[in-house]
């Protein structure tokens, strides 16, 4: 390229033909690449890098022009800047709208769901159970349910929350259960909450007995009750047999803790369960243990429907009890025939 070559050796080679090009633009491109072919724009760096001078295809030229024009009309056709016009925007000659679309969505949405949720209205939870379609599509739809309501105290999927005290709130997904895990009980326990109550003992026990019926229920989660008799006699002539049973099984009636497994709610070392024995739980008493599963119903937070679908949806985390085959059976049974007409209606 010996003509772009600056002959007063200045190294100001690019200047000059920045200027040539300026200049002789237009007429006939004097750019021709001497080895023949190819125009460049007549730029030079480094001795011998140019520009090739091509024409864009004609393809990307209509696809430019294309998507000028697209601009346009979409500009037009959607809410795009917002230009004051009487009060308003610019709302786009579309009558677009995000709201629209969501409601549009929903609605969709809500077809779907909306045959199962007026299914399951009318239905006991035991019915609600009993169906697999339902079933499966509670499972599915409970998620978010119960993500909002109860996973902050129950953790997601019921694995529990723990506190400084132990078991903020019970776990949900094992085959423990204070109130029971009949599909029944469970529903009422959403229902209608919860407070397990147990009083102090702080006052009426004295301090040995404390800590001698603390070493009876921790040797019976371990399985040898037998070896702390001084902390038996107390349990058993206290008033500990009746709310715990004499079996100290627990009562699901009154929620009391089955003492003789090793799933402890409380703090479970021999200190932990002082404490419980001491202060009691929900007694009153500054330092007892608090244990409040809310009123939902009472709240208005959720609907009945929701309830039902809760405790269907809390039965299947895998810890539900099938009702026992004989008596208990039958009212859910019933309750499911009687569900059934209310349901065929529709
Ligand atoms: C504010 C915390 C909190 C929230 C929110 C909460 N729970 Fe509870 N839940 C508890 C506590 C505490 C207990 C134990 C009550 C007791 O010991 O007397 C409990 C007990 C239960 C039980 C009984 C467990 C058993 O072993 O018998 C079930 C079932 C249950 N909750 C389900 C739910 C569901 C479903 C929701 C959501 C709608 C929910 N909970 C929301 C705190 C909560
Ligand atoms: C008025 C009824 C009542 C009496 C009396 C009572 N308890 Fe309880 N106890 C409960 C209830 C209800 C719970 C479960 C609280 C919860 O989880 O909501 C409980 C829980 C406990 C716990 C905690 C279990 C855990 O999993 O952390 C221990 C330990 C305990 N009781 C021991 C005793 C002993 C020992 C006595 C007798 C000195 C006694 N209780 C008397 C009702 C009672």
């Amino acid at each position: 390229m010996s003509e772009d070559q600056n002959p007063s050796g200045d190294g100001k080679g690019q200047t000059r033909e920045q200027h040539k090009h300026s200049a002789e633009i237009g007429s006939r491109n004097p750019y021709q690449n001497p080895d023949g072919g190819v125009t460049t724009t007549g730029h030079v760096w480094d001795d011998d890098l140019a520009d090739f001078n091509n024409q864009p295809p004609r393809w990307w030229m209509l696809g430019l022009a294309a998507s000028a024009i697209w601009v346009v009309v979409y500009w037009l056709y959607y809410p795009s800047v917002p230009v004051p016009t009487s009060n308003t925007f610019f709302k786009g000659v579309g009558g677009w709208s995000a709201i629209k679309e969501m409601e549009a969505d929903k609605g969709e949405v809500d077809a779907v769901r909306g045959k199962y949720e007026a299914k399951l209205k009318d239905m006991t939870p035991a019915a609600i159970l009993a169906d697999n379609d339902l079933t499966e599509y509670v499972k599915r739809s409970g998620k978010v349910l119960f993500g909002d309501n109860c996973a902050p105290c129950h953790g997601t999927n019921g694995v529990g929350t723990k506190d400084k005290e132990g078991l903020f709130a019970p776990v949900l997904n094992d085959d423990d259960w204070l109130y029971g895990g009949k599909i029944d009980d469970i529903y009422t326990t959403i229902s209608g909450g919860r407070q397990g109550m147990m009083v102090a003992h702080k006052d009426s026990l004295s301090e040995t007995q404390i800590i001698d019926v603390a070493k009876y229920v921790k040797a019976l989660s371990e399985g040898k009750g037998d070896s702390e008799p001084a902390g038996k006699k107390v349990f058993m002539e206290s008033d500990c047999t009746a709310c715990h049973g004499a079996d100290a099984k627990g009562v699901q009636a009154m929620g009391s803790a089955n003492l003789t497994d090793t799933i402890w709610r409380f703090d479970g070392s021999l200190e932990g369960i002082k404490h419980t024995v001491a202060y009691g739980v929900n007694s009153g008493d500054p330092k007892a243990r608090v244990a409040i599963m809310p009123n939902f119903k009472e709240a208005g937070k959720l609907s009945d429907a929701d309830i039902k679908k809760l405790a269907v949806y809390v039965y299947k985390f895998g810890g539900g009890q099938a009702d026992a085959p004989a008596a208990p059976a039958a009212p859910a049974q019933a309750a499911a025939e009687a569900a059934a007409p209310a349901v065929a209606a529709k």
